[in-house]
Protein backbone atom coordinates (compact mmCIF):
# COMPACT_ATOMS: atom_id res chain seq x y z
CA UNK A 1 0.00 0.00 0.00
CA UNK A 2 1.27 3.57 -0.51
CA UNK A 3 1.79 5.78 2.36
CA UNK A 4 0.13 9.28 2.69
CA UNK A 5 1.59 11.91 5.25
CA UNK A 6 0.01 14.91 6.72
CA UNK A 7 -0.60 16.03 9.92
CA UNK A 8 -1.06 19.50 12.31
CA UNK A 9 0.75 21.78 14.43
CA UNK A 10 -0.40 21.37 18.32
CA UNK A 11 -1.17 24.45 18.67
CA UNK A 12 -4.92 24.53 19.85
CA UNK A 13 -7.63 22.15 19.49
CA UNK A 14 -8.75 21.58 15.18
CA UNK A 15 -11.48 23.58 14.17
CA UNK A 16 -13.55 23.62 10.82
CA UNK A 17 -11.41 25.06 8.52
CA UNK A 18 -8.57 21.96 9.06
CA UNK A 19 -11.92 19.75 8.78
CA UNK A 20 -12.45 20.88 5.49
CA UNK A 21 -8.93 21.43 4.20
CA UNK A 22 -7.22 18.21 5.31
CA UNK A 23 -8.99 16.24 8.22
CA UNK A 24 -11.87 15.32 6.23
CA UNK A 25 -9.95 13.97 3.14
CA UNK A 26 -7.62 11.85 5.52
CA UNK A 27 -11.16 10.18 7.10
CA UNK A 28 -11.71 9.37 3.53
CA UNK A 29 -8.67 8.28 2.26
CA UNK A 30 -7.19 6.00 4.92
CA UNK A 31 -8.99 2.33 4.27
CA UNK A 32 -7.07 2.93 0.27
CA UNK A 33 -3.30 4.07 1.96
CA UNK A 34 -1.08 3.46 5.07
CA UNK A 35 -1.76 6.30 6.91
CA UNK A 36 0.70 8.44 8.64
CA UNK A 37 -0.39 11.09 10.72
CA UNK A 38 2.42 13.78 12.47
CA UNK A 39 1.52 15.67 15.38
CA UNK A 40 3.85 18.36 14.79
CA UNK A 41 5.25 19.51 18.11
CA UNK A 42 8.87 20.67 16.76
CA UNK A 43 7.04 22.59 13.82
CA UNK A 44 4.57 24.12 16.70
CA UNK A 45 7.89 25.13 18.68
CA UNK A 46 9.19 27.11 15.89
CA UNK A 47 6.58 29.71 16.54
CA UNK A 48 5.96 28.95 20.24
CA UNK A 49 9.52 28.03 21.60
CA UNK A 50 8.64 30.11 24.72
CA UNK A 51 5.65 28.28 25.77
CA UNK A 52 6.57 24.69 25.30
CA UNK A 53 4.60 24.02 28.60
CA UNK A 54 1.56 24.08 26.46
CA UNK A 55 2.58 21.19 24.30
CA UNK A 56 1.59 17.84 26.26
CA UNK A 57 -2.18 18.94 25.95
CA UNK A 58 -2.01 20.88 22.64
CA UNK A 59 -0.32 17.32 21.05
CA UNK A 60 -2.85 15.41 23.38
CA UNK A 61 -6.23 17.49 21.99
CA UNK A 62 -4.82 17.55 18.32
CA UNK A 63 -4.30 13.32 18.60
CA UNK A 64 -8.08 13.35 19.78
CA UNK A 65 -9.47 15.71 17.48
CA UNK A 66 -7.91 13.31 14.56
CA UNK A 67 -9.24 10.25 15.79
CA UNK A 68 -12.84 11.90 16.92
CA UNK A 69 -12.96 12.59 13.14
CA UNK A 70 -13.08 9.57 12.03
CA UNK A 71 -9.70 7.94 11.58
CA UNK A 72 -8.97 4.39 13.00
CA UNK A 73 -6.37 4.18 15.00
CA UNK A 74 -5.92 0.64 14.65
CA UNK A 75 -5.36 1.57 11.05
CA UNK A 76 -3.45 4.69 10.99
CA UNK A 77 -0.45 5.76 12.81
CA UNK A 78 -0.76 8.72 14.47
CA UNK A 79 3.09 9.75 16.07
CA UNK A 80 4.83 12.74 17.74
CA UNK A 81 7.22 14.73 15.54
CA UNK A 82 10.00 14.83 18.21
CA UNK A 83 10.23 11.53 19.34
CA UNK A 84 11.06 10.33 15.89
CA UNK A 85 14.72 11.04 15.84
CA UNK A 86 14.96 10.15 11.85
CA UNK A 87 12.68 13.02 10.95
CA UNK A 88 15.54 15.34 12.99
CA UNK A 89 18.45 13.52 11.27
CA UNK A 90 16.99 13.83 7.51
CA UNK A 91 16.15 17.72 8.24
CA UNK A 92 20.37 17.84 9.09
CA UNK A 93 21.24 16.57 5.56
CA UNK A 94 18.02 17.85 3.43
CA UNK A 95 19.56 21.35 4.50
CA UNK A 96 22.69 20.54 3.20
CA UNK A 97 21.58 21.27 -0.81
CA UNK A 98 18.53 23.77 -0.01
CA UNK A 99 19.46 27.00 -0.45
CA UNK A 100 18.78 30.26 1.84
CA UNK A 101 17.04 31.79 -0.85
CA UNK A 102 14.91 28.90 -2.25
CA UNK A 103 13.13 29.03 1.57
CA UNK A 104 13.17 33.25 1.48
CA UNK A 105 10.78 32.98 -1.49
CA UNK A 106 8.16 30.42 0.58
CA UNK A 107 5.00 32.65 0.37
CA UNK A 108 3.40 30.53 3.36
CA UNK A 109 6.37 31.88 5.13
CA UNK A 110 6.47 35.26 4.11
CA UNK A 111 2.85 35.36 4.99
CA UNK A 112 3.55 33.61 8.40
CA UNK A 113 6.11 35.83 9.48
CA UNK A 114 4.38 39.12 8.95
CA UNK A 115 1.60 37.81 10.70
CA UNK A 116 3.87 36.92 13.45
CA UNK A 117 5.16 40.24 12.93
CA UNK A 118 8.89 38.79 13.04
CA UNK A 119 11.62 41.67 11.78
CA UNK A 120 14.19 38.86 11.12
CA UNK A 121 13.60 35.01 11.58
CA UNK A 122 15.35 32.25 13.25
CA UNK A 123 16.93 29.56 11.35
CA UNK A 124 14.09 27.00 12.43
CA UNK A 125 11.63 29.04 11.65
CA UNK A 126 13.23 29.95 8.25
CA UNK A 127 14.04 26.34 7.89
CA UNK A 128 10.62 24.47 8.95
CA UNK A 129 9.86 23.36 5.64
CA UNK A 130 12.94 21.49 5.30
CA UNK A 131 12.12 19.80 8.42
CA UNK A 132 8.25 19.07 6.83
CA UNK A 133 10.24 17.62 4.03
CA UNK A 134 11.68 15.38 6.00
CA UNK A 135 8.46 14.58 8.27
CA UNK A 136 6.90 13.71 4.69
CA UNK A 137 10.02 11.97 3.27
CA UNK A 138 10.46 9.58 6.43
CA UNK A 139 8.02 7.21 5.53
CA UNK A 140 9.00 7.67 2.05
CA UNK A 141 5.58 9.03 1.92
CA UNK A 142 3.92 9.31 -1.90
CA UNK A 143 0.75 11.50 -1.20
CA UNK A 144 -0.24 14.67 1.26
CA UNK A 145 -3.46 15.42 2.10
CA UNK A 146 -3.11 19.27 2.52
CA UNK A 147 -4.88 22.55 2.29
CA UNK A 148 -3.79 25.28 -0.60
CA UNK A 149 -1.42 27.50 2.30
CA UNK A 150 0.69 23.77 2.22
CA UNK A 151 1.51 23.89 -1.38
CA UNK A 152 4.80 26.00 -1.15
CA UNK A 153 5.55 23.02 1.30
CA UNK A 154 4.77 20.09 -0.75
CA UNK A 155 7.18 22.01 -3.06
CA UNK A 156 10.05 22.35 -1.03
CA UNK A 157 9.60 18.52 -0.31
CA UNK A 158 9.11 17.53 -4.05
CA UNK A 159 12.55 19.68 -4.52
CA UNK A 160 14.13 17.90 -1.39
CA UNK A 161 13.77 14.41 -2.65
CA UNK A 162 14.43 14.83 -6.28
CA UNK A 163 17.21 16.91 -5.43
CA UNK A 164 18.69 14.06 -3.17
CA UNK A 165 18.03 10.97 -5.42
CA UNK A 166 20.16 13.39 -7.81
CA UNK A 167 23.47 13.77 -5.45
CA UNK A 168 23.32 10.21 -3.94
CA UNK A 169 20.72 7.82 -5.40
CA UNK A 170 17.10 6.69 -5.46
CA UNK A 171 15.87 6.58 -2.21
CA UNK A 172 12.99 8.96 -1.75
CA UNK A 173 9.64 9.38 -3.86
CA UNK A 174 8.40 12.72 -5.53
CA UNK A 175 5.57 13.20 -2.98
CA UNK A 176 2.01 15.26 -4.40
CA UNK A 177 -0.06 17.47 -2.57
CA UNK A 178 -3.86 16.29 -2.62
CA UNK A 179 -5.70 19.54 -2.01
CA UNK A 180 -9.11 18.70 -0.94
CA UNK A 181 -12.26 20.65 -3.31
CA UNK A 182 -12.87 23.21 -0.37
CA UNK A 183 -9.26 24.06 0.36
CA UNK A 184 -10.02 26.64 2.51
CA UNK A 185 -12.99 27.91 4.90
CA UNK A 186 -13.44 31.75 5.35
CA UNK A 187 -13.95 32.75 9.11
CA UNK A 188 -17.20 33.42 10.86
CA UNK A 189 -16.47 37.17 10.61
CA UNK A 190 -15.74 36.96 6.54
CA UNK A 191 -12.00 36.79 7.14
CA UNK A 192 -10.15 34.98 4.48
CA UNK A 193 -9.34 32.50 6.42
CA UNK A 194 -10.94 30.69 9.53
CA UNK A 195 -7.74 30.86 12.75
CA UNK A 196 -7.38 30.47 16.07
CA UNK A 197 -5.49 33.44 16.13
CA UNK A 198 -8.05 35.33 14.64
CA UNK A 199 -11.11 34.11 17.12
CA UNK A 200 -13.18 33.39 13.90
CA UNK A 201 -13.65 29.90 14.04
CA UNK A 202 -15.70 26.79 14.95
CA UNK A 203 -13.80 23.93 16.73
CA UNK A 204 -14.93 20.23 16.65
CA UNK A 205 -15.00 20.07 20.22
CA UNK A 206 -17.58 23.00 20.35
CA UNK A 207 -20.88 22.44 21.68
CA UNK A 208 -24.95 22.86 19.84
CA UNK A 209 -24.90 25.76 22.14
CA UNK A 210 -21.65 27.45 21.46
CA UNK A 211 -21.96 26.72 17.50
CA UNK A 212 -25.36 28.23 17.57
CA UNK A 213 -23.95 31.08 19.30
CA UNK A 214 -21.13 31.14 16.69
CA UNK A 215 -23.46 30.78 13.71
CA UNK A 216 -26.09 33.49 14.64
CA UNK A 217 -23.19 36.17 15.20
CA UNK A 218 -21.49 34.99 11.79
CA UNK A 219 -21.72 37.75 8.93
CA UNK A 220 -23.39 37.89 6.09
CA UNK A 221 -24.28 40.14 3.03
CA UNK A 222 -23.83 43.03 4.39
CA UNK A 223 -26.67 44.96 1.62
CA UNK A 224 -29.46 42.69 3.14
CA UNK A 225 -31.13 44.32 5.54
CA UNK A 226 -34.65 43.08 4.90
CA UNK A 227 -35.54 39.55 4.67
CA UNK A 228 -37.26 40.36 1.27
CA UNK A 229 -34.06 41.94 -0.24
CA UNK A 230 -31.91 40.46 -3.18
CA UNK A 231 -28.72 38.89 -1.42
CA UNK A 232 -25.84 38.21 -2.91
CA UNK A 233 -24.17 34.57 -1.47
CA UNK A 234 -20.93 34.99 -3.47
CA UNK A 235 -19.78 37.16 -0.26
CA UNK A 236 -21.83 35.89 2.32
CA UNK A 237 -20.00 33.67 5.26
CA UNK A 238 -22.96 31.16 5.61
CA UNK A 239 -23.22 30.61 1.99
CA UNK A 240 -19.83 29.56 1.73
CA UNK A 241 -20.55 27.26 4.93
CA UNK A 242 -23.33 25.49 3.10
CA UNK A 243 -20.81 25.10 0.22
CA UNK A 244 -18.36 22.94 2.45
CA UNK A 245 -20.94 20.77 4.46
CA UNK A 246 -24.39 21.09 2.17
CA UNK A 247 -23.29 20.95 -1.56
CA UNK A 248 -26.80 19.29 -2.33
CA UNK A 249 -28.91 22.24 -1.00
CA UNK A 250 -26.25 24.69 -2.65
CA UNK A 251 -28.26 25.50 -6.17
CA UNK A 252 -31.71 26.16 -4.30
CA UNK A 253 -30.10 27.92 -1.45
CA UNK A 254 -28.36 30.53 -4.13
CA UNK A 255 -31.32 30.89 -5.82
CA UNK A 256 -33.52 31.37 -2.64
CA UNK A 257 -30.93 34.17 -1.42
CA UNK A 258 -31.06 35.91 -4.12
CA UNK A 259 -34.40 36.24 -4.45
CA UNK A 260 -35.19 37.08 -1.32
CA UNK A 261 -37.52 34.16 -0.81
CA UNK A 262 -35.39 33.07 2.45
CA UNK A 263 -34.00 34.89 4.87
CA UNK A 264 -30.90 35.10 6.60
CA UNK A 265 -31.98 33.58 10.01
CA UNK A 266 -34.23 30.47 8.28
CA UNK A 267 -30.32 29.90 5.95
CA UNK A 268 -28.38 29.92 9.03
CA UNK A 269 -30.66 27.62 10.62
CA UNK A 270 -31.02 25.14 7.97
CA UNK A 271 -26.75 25.20 7.96
CA UNK A 272 -26.57 24.65 11.86
CA UNK A 273 -28.46 21.40 11.85
CA UNK A 274 -26.41 20.26 8.71
CA UNK A 275 -22.81 21.29 10.90
CA UNK A 276 -25.32 18.78 13.85
CA UNK A 277 -24.68 15.89 10.76
CA UNK A 278 -21.28 16.31 10.67
CA UNK A 279 -20.40 16.98 14.46
CA UNK A 280 -22.53 14.92 16.67
CA UNK A 281 -20.81 12.13 14.94
CA UNK A 282 -17.54 13.15 16.10
CA UNK A 283 -18.66 14.35 19.41
CA UNK A 284 -19.77 10.83 20.27
CA UNK A 285 -16.10 9.49 18.80
CA UNK A 286 -14.56 12.11 21.35
CA UNK A 287 -16.35 10.93 24.42
CA UNK A 288 -15.70 7.13 23.57
CA UNK A 289 -11.92 7.32 23.24
CA UNK A 290 -11.61 10.23 25.48
CA UNK A 291 -10.50 8.08 28.12
CA UNK A 292 -7.32 8.56 30.78
CA UNK A 293 -4.72 6.89 28.95
CA UNK A 294 -6.13 6.28 25.74
CA UNK A 295 -5.03 8.85 23.48
CA UNK A 296 -1.23 8.73 24.80
CA UNK A 297 -1.42 4.93 24.34
CA UNK A 298 -2.64 5.64 20.69
CA UNK A 299 0.14 8.01 20.14
CA UNK A 300 3.16 5.55 21.79
CA UNK A 301 1.64 3.00 19.31
CA UNK A 302 1.81 5.35 16.12
CA UNK A 303 5.12 6.36 16.99
CA UNK A 304 6.80 3.05 17.59
CA UNK A 305 5.49 2.42 13.33
CA UNK A 306 6.69 5.57 12.23
CA UNK A 307 10.21 4.96 14.06
CA UNK A 308 10.19 1.59 12.68
CA UNK A 309 9.77 3.03 8.84
CA UNK A 310 12.21 5.93 9.98
CA UNK A 311 14.49 3.21 10.98
CA UNK A 312 14.26 1.64 7.20
CA UNK A 313 14.51 4.88 5.29
CA UNK A 314 17.46 5.59 7.10
CA UNK A 315 19.14 2.54 6.25
CA UNK A 316 18.65 3.30 2.42
CA UNK A 317 20.13 6.96 3.54
CA UNK A 318 23.10 6.17 5.05
CA UNK A 319 23.97 3.77 2.45
CA UNK A 320 23.17 6.68 -0.72
CA UNK A 321 25.06 9.46 1.55
CA UNK A 322 27.98 6.58 2.27
CA UNK A 323 27.77 7.78 5.62
CA UNK A 324 26.91 3.53 6.49
CA UNK A 325 30.71 3.38 8.16
CA UNK A 326 30.63 0.68 10.34
CA UNK A 327 28.20 -1.95 8.02
CA UNK A 328 30.01 -4.52 6.45
CA UNK A 329 30.21 -4.94 3.02
N1 LIG B 1 2.50 22.78 8.32
C1 LIG B 1 1.30 22.04 8.64
C2 LIG B 1 0.26 23.04 9.17
O1 LIG B 1 0.62 24.12 9.57
C3 LIG B 1 1.52 20.94 9.63
C4 LIG B 1 2.50 19.89 9.17
C5 LIG B 1 3.71 19.60 9.74
C6 LIG B 1 2.35 19.04 8.06
N2 LIG B 1 4.33 18.58 9.06
C7 LIG B 1 3.52 18.23 8.03
C8 LIG B 1 1.36 18.86 7.09
C9 LIG B 1 3.70 17.28 7.01
C10 LIG B 1 1.54 17.92 6.09
C11 LIG B 1 2.72 17.13 6.06
O2 LIG B 1 -0.91 22.72 9.20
Amino acid sequence: MKRILTGDRPTGPLHLGHFVGSLRNRVRLQNDFDTFIIVADVQALTTHWESPELLKTHVQEVALDNIAAGLDPEKVSIFVQSMVPQIAELTVFFGLYTTVSRLRHNPTIKTEAKQYGYTDMTYGFLGYPVSQAADILFCRAELVPVGEDQLPHVEVTRFVARRFNELYGQVFPEPQAKISDVSRLIGLDGNAKMSKSLGNAIYLKDDPSEIRKKVMSAVTDPARIHKTDPGHPNICTIFAYHKAFNAAEVPEIEECCTKGTTGCVACKKNLMAKLEETLAPIRERRAEFDKPGRVEEILRAGTGRAVAAGTETMEMVREAMQTDYWKER
